[in-house]
C-alpha cells in the first residue's frame, strides 16, 4: 500500500486540496479498499465527540447504484450527507430528500404533480428567455468573472422566477444570495465570520420567509410560478401545509440552483482546457449538445457524496455492514470507476452509455430536476459559445472549500466586445 496516499477524507484540509489530489485518493480506495471506514468528518456543523460513529465511503460505481436503488435497506431520514446535521435543521430544510417510504412518496408526489408538461415547457421557456438575456447584458463587456455573469445568474434567475420574484428585485437579489451562502457553510466567502451552523440556518430561514410569503398569496392568488403550482398541487387527495412548501423551497434553493451553478462553471472551465471537444461541439451544436452536458456532468460531479443508513446488517464487498452504519456514496469516485467508463480522467463528449451518477444511482431520490439541470446548462452554453465565440478562461479559477458540493467560486474570463449584436 503507497505511503504518499493520503486516505483521511474526513479531515477538513483534505477537502482543501485539488480536485486532482482528491481523485487521487478515490482511485486508490478504488483499487485497494473499496468499502473503507472512517472517522467522523471534522465537522464544523455539529462536531463530533467521542461518541459520534464514523462511516463507510462507497466508491465502486455499482456499490453506489446498489445503495441507491435499494431505498428500504438503505434509508435518508437519519442523514443524507458525511456531515451530520442538527435533526431540527434537517426536517426545517431538506424536505423530502431526507425521507423515506411513504412520507417520501406523498411529498414527492404532490411536488411531481406540479411539473405537468405545460408547466416544465414553461419553465424550459423562462429558461431560454434568461440565457439569452444573461449574454444579451454581457456581451458588450469584453471580460468579467463567468461565474457571476452566467453562472450563477441563470439558475439565480430562474430559481427567483420559481417564486415569480422580479429580475432585478429584492426578493431576487436575496433568494440568490441566500441559495448561494447556504450551502457552502465550511466556506469563509459564505460564511462571513458566521459559525457554519449559524450560516446554513440564516441562509434558509431567508429563503423559508419569501416561500411562506409566497405561498400565503399564491393560494389565493395563484399565478404562473412554481410556488402556486406546487401550493395547490394535489397527490392522492393531499396537498402539501405552509411548513411543508417552505421547506422543499429551501432544499431547491440548494438543488436546484448552487448544483446547476457550478455545473456551468465547470461547463466553461472542461472547454476551455479542452478545445478540440469546444470545437466538436461547436461543429454541430444541437446534435451533441445532450452527450455534452452529461460528460460535464460525470467529469466535474458537482454534487460529490450523499449518505444513506442501513437498516439492517448486510454484507458490500465482503465487509459487513450492520443495521444503523452510514455509508457515504462518493459520485465524484462512481464517476471515474474506470469498470464502467473507460479512461475515466478523459474529457469526452463522444462518450456513448454515459450513465453517470450527477443525478445520483437511481432509485427513489433520483433528482427531480435531471431534465431542467441539463436545459439549463444547454440553453447557457449554446448562447454563450455561438454569440461569444472567442471567451476564454484568463486565470485559475477560484474553487470553493466544501466536502459536498464540486464549487466554482469565480472563473476570469474574457472577450472580444460586441456591442449591438442583437
Ligand atoms: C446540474 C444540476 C443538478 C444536479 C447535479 C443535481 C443532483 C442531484 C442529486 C445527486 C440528487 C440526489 C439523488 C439521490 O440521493 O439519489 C438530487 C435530488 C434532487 N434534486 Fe437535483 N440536481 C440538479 C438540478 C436540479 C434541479 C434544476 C431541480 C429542481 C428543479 C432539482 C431538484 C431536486 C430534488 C427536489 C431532489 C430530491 C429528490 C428526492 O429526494 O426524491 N435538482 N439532485
Amino acid at each position: 500500500m503507497s505511503t504518499t496516499i493520503d486516505t483521511d477524507i474526513s479531515a477538513r484540509t483534505f477537502w482543501e486540496k485539488p480536485f486532482v489530489e482528491r481523485d487521487k485518493t478515490f482511485a486508490h480506495l478504488r483499487e485497494n479498499d473499496p468499502v473503507s471506514y472512517h472517522r467522523p468528518y471534522e465537522s464544523t456543523l455539529l462536531p463530533p465527540d467521542e461518541d459520534t460513529p464514523g462511516f463507510y465511503s462507497l466508491v465502486k460505481y455499482d456499490d453506489i447504484r446498489m445503495v441507491s436503488r435499494d431505498s428500504k435497506r438503505f434509508i435518508s431520514r437519519k442523514g443524507i450527507l458525511m456531515e451530520d446535521f442538527p435533526e431540527i435543521v434537517q426536517v426545517a430544510t431538506t424536505s423530502f430528500l431526507a425521507m423515506d417510504g411513504e412520507d417520501h412518496k406523498r411529498q414527492r408526489g404532490i411536488v411531481s404533480t406540479a411539473f405537468t408538461p405545460r408547466n416544465v415547457k414553461k419553465i424550459e421557456d423562462w429558461i431560454d428567455e434568461h440565457a439569452r438575456e444573461i449574454v444579451d447584458e454581457m456581451i458588450d463587456r469584453g471580460e468579467g468573472d463567468f461565474c457571476t455573469l452566467v453562472a450563477k445568474e441563470l439558475p439565480g434567475r430562474i430559481f427567483a422566477h420559481f417564486f415569480g420574484a422580479e429580475v432585478g428585485s429584492e426578493d431576487q437579489e436575496i433568494l440568490m444570495d441566500a441559495a448561494e451562502k447556504m450551502l457552502a457553510w465550511d466556506d469563509p466567502n459564505a460564511a462571513q465570520g458566521r459559525d457554519a451552523l449559524e450560516t446554513f440556518g440564516d441562509e434558509a430561514q431567508r429563503i423559508q420567509d419569501i416561500a411562506l410569503k409566497a405561498a400565503d398569496d399564491r393560494r389565493e392568488n395563484p399565478q404562473d410560478d412554481l410556488v402556486s403550482w406546487v401550493v395547490n398541487a394535489e397527490f392522492e387527495g393531499e396537498r402539501l401545509d405552509d411548513w411543508e412548501v417552505a421547506a422543499f423551497f429551501s432544499l431547491l434553493g440548494s438543488a436546484a440552483n448552487d448544483t446547476t451553478r457550478h455545473s456551468l462553471g465547470h461547463a466553461m472551465l472542461l472547454f476551455d482546457e479542452h478545445p478540440d471537444q469546444l470545437e466538436l461541439l461547436r461543429s454541430d451544436f444541437d446534435g451533441h449538445a445532450e452527450a455534452a452536458v452529461n460528460e460535464v456532468l460525470r467529469h466535474a460531479s458537482p454534487v460529490m457524496q450523499f449518505r444513506r443508513t442501513a437498516v439492517e446488517d448486510c454484507e458490500i464487498r465482503g465487509t459487513e455492514i450492520k443495521a444503523g452504519e452510514k455509508l457515504v456514496m462518493w459520485y465524484c469516485s462512481g464517476n471515474r470507476d474506470d469498470e464502467q467508463f473507460p479512461d475515466p480522467a478523459r474529457f469526452d463528449i463522444t462518450r456513448g452509455d454515459n450513465k453517470h451518477l450527477a443525478f445520483g444511482g437511481g432509485g427513489a431520490h433520483y433528482c427531480i430536476g435531471a431534465t431542467l439541470g441539463k436545459q439549463m446548462l444547454k440553453s447557457a452554453m449554446k448562447e454563450v459559445y455561438t454569440r461569444i465565440p472567442d471567451i476564454h478562461v484568463t486565470g485559475p479559477p477560484e474553487l470553493q472549500l466544501n466536502n459536498f458540493i464540486h464549487g466554482v467560486h469565480s472563473l476570469p474570463v474574457a472577450w472580444t466586445p460586441q456591442s449591438g449584436s442583437r
